[in-house]
């Protein structure tokens, strides 16, 4: 089975946007040396518009082919006219209200989102699955996700748009790896205990 990875950005107190899901304050926090560390581990992390600016649309990826997000999220490229925000991934959105794809690159999980996804981690492949987010989608999905990689920025909000969208019991997970940045960005990786 591949893995299912949410691999998002929050905040110290574990928010990923203001209460609108805006994350535009994050973006100061990517400085060279942060940059750097996602371009060599996480290259197919960054959006297609984004590795083009960096020159990178060639980079192989290192972990993940393919990348799940809800429509919310995949609104903040719709909004930009941005179709296929992960061109070099294949690329799933969930949603029940998009009857058609914008674009033939993109698929829409409308129905069973669970069990489709489940089908995606049983796949051949020994690239494991991106879950981009947002907080909806990671909230129905929590069960489903193997590993999680959290890009925890030195800010606090107070309130906004959390990690996961919805509540479940504890469940607990193994730290797997630290990385500490210059800037105060900590990324933390853990895997679910089974
Ligand atoms: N900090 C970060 O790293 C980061 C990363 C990603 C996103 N974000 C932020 O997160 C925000 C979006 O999060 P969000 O929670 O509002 O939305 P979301 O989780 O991206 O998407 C929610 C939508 O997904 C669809 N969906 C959810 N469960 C489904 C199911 N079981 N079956 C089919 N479709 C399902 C529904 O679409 P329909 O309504 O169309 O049915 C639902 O409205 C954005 O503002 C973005 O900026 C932040």
């Amino acid at each position: 089975m591949r893995k299912l990875t949410y691999f998002i950005a929050c905040t110290i107190d574990g928010f990923i946007g203001d209460e609108s899901g805006d994350a535009s304050f994050m973006y100061p926090f990517v400085d060279e040396e942060f940059l750097s560390y996602l371009k060599a581990e996480f290259p197919e992390t960054i959006s297609a518009q984004g590795r083009r600016a960096l020159g990178i649309h060639d980079l192989e990826p290192r972990r993940f082919d393919t990348v799940v997000q809800g429509r919310g999220s995949y609104e903040v490229a719709l909004k930009e006219g941005i179709t296929s925000p992960y061109d070099h991934l294949r690329e799933y959105v969930a949603s029940r209200t998009l009857a058609e794809s914008p674009d033939p690159h993109v698929e829409i999980i409308g129905d069973d989102l669970v069990a489709r996804v489940r089908e995606l981690k049983a796949g051949d492949s020994r690239f494991g699955i991106y879950l981009c987010g947002g907080s909806r989608l990671a909230g129905e999905l929590h069960e489903e996700i193997d590993e999680l990689v959290i890009k925890t920025y030195p800010v606090a909000l107070g309130t906004g748009m959390p990690m996961f969208g919805s509540g479940f019991a504890v469940t607990e997970f193994a730290l797997d790896e630290v990385r500490v940045f210059d800037n105060g960005v900590v990324v933390r990786t853990y895997g679910r205990k089974s």
